[in-house]
Parts: structure tokens; sequence; C-alpha cells
């Protein structure tokens, strides 16, 4: 009689367990039954990847013990990498955060209300990193938040995340520099080896004017007093 009621007493934990164990998995296969009113869920981007099921992701979501945390197939950036070709964020210059992995600081993995999946729009995403550019002058590009006319937010093969050489950054919107004299009779060179004032730099645009913003007339990279332009060619001429 003992015995009957100890098997009886085994079997119904047992039946028990095989129930709620099947009941908690049919529970949450439709992720979205609970989770589709979140935030995350809610922008008005949707990461194509979603809609490919969250499992791709998160394979083991609501399991205990994984090996990642969230469930996750694997870490960031290794996770972005299963569908995107991770050669292209990896080149001659590459921009610190995306070198250390971290997309999910300027990207969203599940929706956004920006372009992109960004986290908030260009440039504000941008000055949450850097500096904001608010001298008395402000580049007009610049001051229109076009940071990605000029950069590559991930990496690239010329300096400073430049979309082109610095050659070809500038006269794409100021051809007229090229056609006509600049500064002197004659023109000043444009276009050389050695840039006097900043070790290591070719002698370009930039050897003269700040790429983004100045206290000075003209963009000028070196203070300039009021109009007083030639106090700008003093800092490489002797005059
Ligand atoms: C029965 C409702 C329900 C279903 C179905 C469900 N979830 Fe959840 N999930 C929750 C609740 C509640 C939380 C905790 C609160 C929150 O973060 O929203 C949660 C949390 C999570 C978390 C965060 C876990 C953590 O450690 O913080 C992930 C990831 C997740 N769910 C993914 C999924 C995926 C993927 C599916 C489908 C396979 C799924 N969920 C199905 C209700 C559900
Ligand atoms: C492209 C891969 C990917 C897909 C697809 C995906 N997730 Fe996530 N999910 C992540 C990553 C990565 C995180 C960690 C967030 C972070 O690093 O900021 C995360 C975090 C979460 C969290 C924690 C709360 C949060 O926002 O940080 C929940 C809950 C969650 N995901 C649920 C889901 C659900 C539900 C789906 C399907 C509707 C889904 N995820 C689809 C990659 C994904
Ligand atoms: C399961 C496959 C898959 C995974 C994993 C995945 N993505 Fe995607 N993602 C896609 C597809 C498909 C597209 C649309 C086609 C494209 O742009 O390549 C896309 C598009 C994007 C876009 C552009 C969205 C737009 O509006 O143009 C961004 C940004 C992005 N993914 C970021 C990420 C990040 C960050 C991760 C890692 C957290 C990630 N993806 C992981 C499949 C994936
Ligand atoms: C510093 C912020 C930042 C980081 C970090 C970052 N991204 Fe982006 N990503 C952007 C911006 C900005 C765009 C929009 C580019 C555009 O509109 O031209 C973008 C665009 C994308 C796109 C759309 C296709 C394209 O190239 O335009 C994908 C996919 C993407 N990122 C994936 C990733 C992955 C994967 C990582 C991590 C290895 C990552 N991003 C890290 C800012 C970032
Ligand atoms: C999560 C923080 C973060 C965000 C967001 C961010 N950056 Fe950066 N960026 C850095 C760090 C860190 C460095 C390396 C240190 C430095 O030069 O300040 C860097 C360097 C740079 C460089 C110089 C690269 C070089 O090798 O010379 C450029 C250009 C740049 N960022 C542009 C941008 C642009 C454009 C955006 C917006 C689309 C942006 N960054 C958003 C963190 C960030
Ligand atoms: C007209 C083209 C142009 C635009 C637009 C532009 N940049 Fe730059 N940026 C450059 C050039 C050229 C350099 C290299 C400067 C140098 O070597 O002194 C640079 C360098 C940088 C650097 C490296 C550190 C430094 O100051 O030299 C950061 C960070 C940066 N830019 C961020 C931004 C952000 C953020 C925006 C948008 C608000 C932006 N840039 C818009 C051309 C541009
Ligand atoms: C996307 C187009 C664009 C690019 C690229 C660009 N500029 Fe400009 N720049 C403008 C516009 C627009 C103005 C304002 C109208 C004007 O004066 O022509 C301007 C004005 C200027 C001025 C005059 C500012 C003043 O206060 O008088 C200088 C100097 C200048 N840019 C230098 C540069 C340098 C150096 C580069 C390369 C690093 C560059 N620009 C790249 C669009 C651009
Ligand atoms: C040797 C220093 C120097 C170099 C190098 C230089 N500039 Fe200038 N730039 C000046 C000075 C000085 C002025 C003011 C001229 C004036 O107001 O008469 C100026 C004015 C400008 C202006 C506004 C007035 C105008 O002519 O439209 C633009 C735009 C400009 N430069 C773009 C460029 C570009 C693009 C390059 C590279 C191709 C460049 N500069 C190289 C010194 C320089
Ligand atoms: C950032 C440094 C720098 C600034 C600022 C600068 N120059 Fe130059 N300049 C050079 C270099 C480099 C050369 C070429 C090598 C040399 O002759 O020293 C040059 C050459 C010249 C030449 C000789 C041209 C030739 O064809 O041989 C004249 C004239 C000249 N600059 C005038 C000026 C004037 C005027 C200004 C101010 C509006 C000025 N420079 C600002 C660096 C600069």
């Amino acid at each position: 009689m003992k015995k009957t009621v100890a098997r009886m007493l085994l079997l119904a934990c047992i039946l028990t367990m095989l129930v709620c164990e099947s009941s908690s998995s049919a529970e949450y296969t439709d992720c979205t039954k609970c989770h589709v009113t979140k935030p995350y869920l809610k922008g008005k981007v949707l990461h194509p990847a979603v809609e490919m099921g969250c499992s791709v992701c998160h394979p083991d979501a609501h399991k205990k013990d994984t090996k990642n945390p969230l469930g996750l197939a694997s870490d960031v950036p290794q996770l972005c990498f299963m569908c995107h070709d991770s050669k292209t964020f990896s080149d001659k210059v590459i921009h610190a955060p995306v070198a250390a992995g971290i997309c999910t600081t300027c990207h969203s993995p599940h929706s956004s209300d920006n372009g992109k999946l960004l986290r908030s729009p260009v440039p504000k995403l941008c000055y949450t990193c850097h500096e904001k550019f608010d001298n008395k002058y402000v580049h007009a590009p610049v001051a229109a938040g076009m940071c990605l006319t000029c950069h590559t937010p991930h990496a690239g093969r010329n300096e400073a995340l430049l979309l082109k050489p610095l050659k070809e950054t500038c006269v794409q919107c100021h051809q007229q520099v090229l056609k006509e004299e600049h500064v002197i009779a004659g023109g000043h060179p444009l276009f050389l080896e050695h840039d006097p004032l900043r070790k290591g730099k070719e002698f370009t645009c930039i050897s003269c004017h700040n790429p983004h913003a100045s206290d000075s007339i003209r963009l000028f990279r070196y203070k300039v007093e009021g109009t007083n332009q030639s106090m700008l060619c003093n800092y490489c001429h002797k005059m």
C-alpha cells in the first residue's frame, strides 16, 4: 500500500514537471504576444532582423543559465556580423567606438524613430561624445549637421575618417578656389607634402582653415584679430 502511494506521488510529480515544462516553453514561443507593446519595438523603423523572428538573436531567451546575457546568440559585435559583413567595419582608419565593437551605443538592435536605427539623429548622436562646434563662425555644412558629407561613421582608408582624400574633400563644394587666384597674385600653393606648423601632415586647405569652426573670420585655423589677414601669413612667413 505504502509503495503504491509513493509510486503515485512520484508519477504525479513527474507529470506536473512535464506539464509545467511544456506549458512554459509554449507560453514563451510567441514573443510578440507580450513584447510587441514595448517601446523598443515601437519605433518607426523596424530592423529587418526583428521581422525574421526574435530567436535569430535571442535563441535562449527565458531559459536558465544561458551562455550570453539576454539569451543572445553571441556578444555584440559578433552578433551583428552574423548578417553584416565585418569587413565594412575594418579598414586603415577605424572609428574608436566601432573598433571597440559597441554598435548598440549608436544603433538600436530593434527599432528606432531615426533612419538607420540610430539612437539619436546626426549630429546630436556625434555630440553625445564630441564637443559641439560652437565658435563664433561655424562652417555652413557643419552648422547644418551634415557631418556625413565629409565623414564615414565606421571605417575608411582616409585620415580623420574622411569619405574622400583631403585634396578632394573641400573642392567638391569650392571648385572656384582652384580656378581663381587664392589669397595672393598667382595663387597660394595649395597642396604640398609638408605643413610647416603641423608635423607629419600635408599642406592643404586645412593648413589655413579649420574645417568645422573658428573664432576668426574665414574659418582661419589660427587666431586672427578682426580682419587683419596678414596676421595669418605671419604664422608661417616672417614678413
Ligand atoms: C508571457 C509573456 C512573454 C512571452 C511570450 C515572452 N516574453 Fe520575454 N519577457 C517577458 C517579461 C514580463 C519580461 C521581463 C520584463 C521586460 O523586460 O519586458 C521579459 C523579458 C525578456 C528579455 C529580457 C530578459 C532579461 O534577462 O532581462 C528578453 C531578451 C526576452 N524577454 C525575449 C523574449 C523572446 C525572444 C521571446 C520569444 C521566444 C519572449 N521573450 C517571449 C514576457 C514574455
Ligand atoms: C538583431 C538582433 C536582435 C533581434 C532580432 C532582437 N533583439 Fe532583443 N536585443 C538585442 C541586443 C543586442 C540587445 C541588448 C541591447 C543593448 O545592447 O543595448 C537586446 C535586448 C533586448 C531586451 C532587453 C531590453 C532592452 O531593450 O535592452 C529585450 C526585452 C529584447 N531584446 C527583446 C526582444 C524581442 C521580443 C525581440 C523580437 C521582437 C528581439 N529582442 C529581437 C538584439 C536583438
Ligand atoms: C539575422 C540577421 C541580422 C542580424 C543578426 C543583424 N542585422 Fe542589421 N540588418 C539585417 C538586414 C537583413 C537588414 C536590411 C538590409 C541591409 O541593410 O543590410 C539590416 C539593416 C540594418 C541597418 C540599417 C537599417 C536601415 O534603416 O537602413 C542597421 C543600422 C543595422 N542593420 C544594424 C545592426 C546591428 C547594430 C546589429 C547587431 C546588434 C545587426 N544589425 C544585426 C539583418 C541583421
Ligand atoms: C559612432 C556611431 C556608430 C557606431 C559605433 C556604429 N555605427 Fe553603424 N551607422 C552609424 C551612422 C551614423 C550610420 C548612417 C550612415 C549614413 O546614413 O550614411 C550607420 C549605418 C549603419 C548601417 C547601414 C548601412 C550603412 O553602412 O549605411 C549598418 C548596417 C550599420 N551601421 C551597422 C553597424 C554595426 C554592425 C556596428 C558595430 C560594428 C556599427 N554600425 C557601429 C553610426 C554608428
Ligand atoms: C560613443 C562615442 C562616440 C560617438 C557617438 C561618436 N564618436 Fe567619433 N570618436 C569617438 C572616440 C572615442 C574617438 C577617438 C578619440 C578622439 O579623437 O576624440 C572618435 C574619433 C572621431 C574622429 C577622428 C578619427 C580619426 O582617426 O582621426 C572623427 C572624424 C569622428 N570621431 C567623427 C564622428 C562623427 C561624425 C560622429 C557622429 C556620426 C561621431 N564621431 C560619433 C567617439 C564617438
Ligand atoms: C567640410 C567637411 C567636414 C564636415 C562637414 C565635418 N567635418 Fe569633421 N573633419 C573634417 C576634416 C577635414 C578633419 C581633419 C581635421 C584635421 O586634420 O585637423 C575633421 C576632423 C574631425 C574630428 C577629429 C578631431 C578634430 O577635430 O580634428 C572629429 C571628431 C570630427 N571631425 C567630427 C565632426 C562632426 C561631429 C561633424 C558634424 C557636426 C563634422 N566633423 C563635420 C571635415 C569635416
Ligand atoms: C558640402 C559642401 C561643402 C564642403 C565639402 C566644404 N564647404 Fe566650405 N562652405 C560651404 C558653404 C555652403 C559655405 C558658405 C557659403 C560660401 O561662402 O560659399 C562655405 C564656406 C566656407 C568658407 C568661408 C567661411 C566664411 O566665413 O567666409 C571657408 C573658408 C570654407 N568654406 C572652407 C572649406 C574647407 C577648408 C573645406 C574642406 C575641409 C570645405 N570648406 C568644404 C560648403 C562646403
Ligand atoms: C595659405 C593659406 C590658405 C590656404 C592653403 C587656403 N586658403 Fe582659403 N583663404 C585664405 C585666406 C587668407 C582667405 C581670405 C581671402 C579674402 O578674404 O580675400 C581665404 C578665403 C577662403 C574662402 C572664402 C572666400 C572665397 O574665396 O570664396 C574659401 C571658401 C576658401 N578660402 C576655401 C579654401 C579651400 C577650399 C582651400 C583649399 C583648396 C583653401 N581655401 C586654402 C587662406 C588660405
Ligand atoms: C600654414 C602655413 C602658411 C600660411 C598661414 C601661409 N603660408 Fe604662404 N606658404 C606656405 C608654404 C608651405 C609655402 C610654400 C613653401 C615656401 O615657399 O615657403 C608658401 C608660399 C608662399 C608664397 C610664395 C609663393 C610661390 O609661388 O613661391 C607667398 C607669396 C606666400 N606663401 C604668401 C602668403 C600670404 C600672403 C599668406 C597670408 C594670407 C600666407 N602665405 C599664409 C605656408 C603658409
